[in-house]
């Protein structure tokens, strides 16, 4: 399979290519690393990714930041930042992708544990991570030529010892299970589906 891989050079990203480079083409995507630059929150980039890589087989999206601050001081510009990137970026790998992909290719999103188990200054990320668990959902049912979308939901990982401190009474889940979680969406059959590892 070829599989692109947007976030591959990042924590996550770079296991899951670890993985699924053994045995498929992958072409790794980042803002500034990576065989192709693109920035999903700028549009315009997403369609020179897809005209570089050609037709494929998979999409992989390990990326995405959201703002974290306290609600009584949080703005909508804050806000706009899991919008903007997380959220619209995804969607948009979905909106311009669905033109390139090949027949019962995949889109793999990440979303995150926050969507149902928040955190003290959460709200941005926890909304964002509601929204893409939605946006499969729903985009699952209208893509063409049998293509499947999913979306995996981590908890906190092992490999992200910077958070831990962020998330009391979060138990960190193995990078192997997420690993698993993504190779389950691109090679396996499933649908639609928030694939949980918490
Ligand atoms: N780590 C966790 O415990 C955890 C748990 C649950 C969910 N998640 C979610 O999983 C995703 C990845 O997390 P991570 O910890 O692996 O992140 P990370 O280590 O910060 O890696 C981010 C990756 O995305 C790329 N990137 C950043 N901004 C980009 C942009 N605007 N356009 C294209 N690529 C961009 C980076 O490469 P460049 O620097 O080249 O752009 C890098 O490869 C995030 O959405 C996060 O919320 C993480």
């Amino acid at each position: 399979m070829k599989i692109i891989i947007v976030g591959a050079t990042g924590t996550i990203g770079k296991k899951v290519t670890a993985n699924l480079k053994q045995d498929h083409e992958i072409i790794k995507v980042g803002s500034k690393s990576g065989d192709i630059q693109a920035d999903i929150t700028k549009p315009e980039t997403l369609k020179n990714l897809f005209e570089k890589a050609g037709s494929f087989d998979a999409l992989v999206s390990t990326t995405g930041v959201g703002h974290f601050g306290p609600l009584k001081e949080m703005t909508a510009e804050d806000f706009k930042v899991g919008l903007h990137s997380k959220l619209l970026g995804q969607i948009n790998l979905v909106l311009t992708g669905q033109h390139y992909i090949k027949p019962k290719g995949s889109f793999t999103l990440v979303s995150g544990i926050l969507s149902n188990d928040p955190v003290a200054d959460s709200v941005n990320v926890s909304t964002v991570n509601s929204a893409i668990n939605g946006f499969v959902n729903a985009a699952a049912q209208e893509l063409e030529n049998d293509v499947r979308i999913n979306v995996v939901s981590p908890g906190v990982v092992e490999d992200s010892p910077e958070l831990f401190e962020a998330f009391p009474g979060h138990i960190p889940v193995s990078m192997d299970r997420v690993v698993q979680a993504f190779r389950k969406s691109v090679l396996g059959v499933t649908n639609g589906e928030v694939i949980e590892v918490w």
